[in-house]
């Protein structure tokens, strides 16, 4: 007799970014309805998602993550009306002008929200996603989704599936694949209890355009400066590679130049070296640093957004035990970008970045 040989179904499935099929959407719901784990492409990075309203679902998402249990999740909506049934009050002002899209905001909760969701919390961080997958999801499910960035706690997010694979493997009942996100990094987190309302974590939607729209907000204390201990995903070992980060901020040509003799320096001691510079730095920088990743042109910080995550996983498989990072100006996308990297900085994680 031939003995059968079950087939282990695989977690992660193609789906199609601007046209989920339905069937695949289907199946997520599914398991969303029965405590179940999905991973799912937002525009920032993937999420790990479950029934925002289920405990035992919850519990899931800290458990695979490793996060601590007094960090907070970020409830995805599908509409406004959802996040109304979520929330004590909710001034929807600033929903109607960015939603759907990469904003979370932070009212206080309702009291059916569960405490494992919000920490313990008053306060409850809503956000509605464009993505379509993401969207869909919401649609069919009918659930508010509680999601998490889909890391391990202190790992760069993961902008691609295979990121999510690589961190919380099977423990995912089902990874939705929709390629790379478009923004790379996280969505902008305002504190709309606070008066001004203040950003908690910037993000896709900038620190001007917020002010555009409803005048000054401020900037947590943590942001892009020393990082708090306490504040909620204020942690220090946020968005980390395993290997050293240091960076390097001013004009282009003095930190190419500030590069090459740290570059050298490194070098001289044997340490591997990563870069992550743009394209006008190569010519200088490529005889002497082991691994070159480019964001793009100087400027281009949107695009330095959306490959900072990817390139900090690739330059730890490579080897590298301290990465060089251009710092881009507090402006625009480049105030997330910068307060990702000063995070990455200020915690050397392992045994590889000690040099
Ligand atoms: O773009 C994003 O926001 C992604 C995608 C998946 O939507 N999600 C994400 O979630 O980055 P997470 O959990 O990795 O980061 C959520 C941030 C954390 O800094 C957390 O502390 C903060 O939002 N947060 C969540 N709930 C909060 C609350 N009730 N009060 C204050 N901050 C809160
Ligand atoms: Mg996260």
């Amino acid at each position: 007799m031939i003995p059968t040989v079950a087939k282990k179904s695989s977690n992660i499935i193609k789906i199609n970014p601007d046209f989920p099929q339905r069937v695949h959407i289907q199946r997520a719901a599914t398991l969303l309805r029965k405590s179940g784990l999905v991973a799912f492409p937002t525009e920032t990075v993937y999420g790990l998602g479950a029934d925002a309203l289920d405990k035992a679902a919850v519990a899931r998402i800290f458990a695979a993550k490793q996060r601590p249990n007094w960090d907070p999740l970020i409830v995805h909506v599908r509409d406004i009306a959802m996040a109304r049934s979520l929330a004590k009050d909710f001034p929807a002002t600033l929903a109607e002008k960015f939603w759907p899209g990469p904003l979370t905001l932070v009212v206080e909760k309702a009291a059916h929200v569960p405490d494992e969701v919000t920490a313990g919390r008053p306060n409850v961080a809503l956000r509605m996603p464009h993505h379509p997958v993401a969207a869909m999801l919401l649609a069919e499910a009918g659930l508010p989704i509680a999601a998490p960035s889909a890391n391990k706690f202190g790992r760069p997010s993961p902008t691609r599936a295979e990121h999510v694979l690589e961190d919380l493997g099977t423990s995912v009942d089902l990874i939705l694949d929709a390629g790379p996100t478009l923004l790379g990094v996280e969505s902008t987190v305002l504190d709309l209890t606070q008066s001004p309302p203040a950003i908690l974590r910037p993000g896709g939607v900038t620190r001007e355009q917020l002010e555009a729209a409803i005048g000054p907000v401020t900037l947590a204390p943590s942001v892009a400066d020393e990082v708090a201990r306490e504040g909620p995903g204020m942690s220090p070992q946020h968005y980390a590679p395993l290997a050293r980060v240091e960076l390097f901020e001013g004009a282009m040509d003095d930190i190419a130049n500030q590069m090459l003799a740290r570059a050298i320096e490194l070098r001289n001691r044997g340490r591997h070296t990563g870069a992550i510079i743009c394209d006008e730095m190569i010519p200088l920088l490529d005889k002497t640093t082991e691994f070159i990743s480019s964001f793009g042109k100087w400027g281009e910080w949107d695009r330095y957004a959306k490959r900072l995550f990817a390139a900090f996983r690739v330059l730890d498989a490579q080897g590298a035990v301290v990465i060089l990072c251009v710092l881009p100006p507090g402006e625009g996308i480049g105030l997330a970008v910068r307060d990702r990297l000063q995070r990455a900085a200020g915690s050397p994680r392992s045994e590889r970045g000690k040099s």
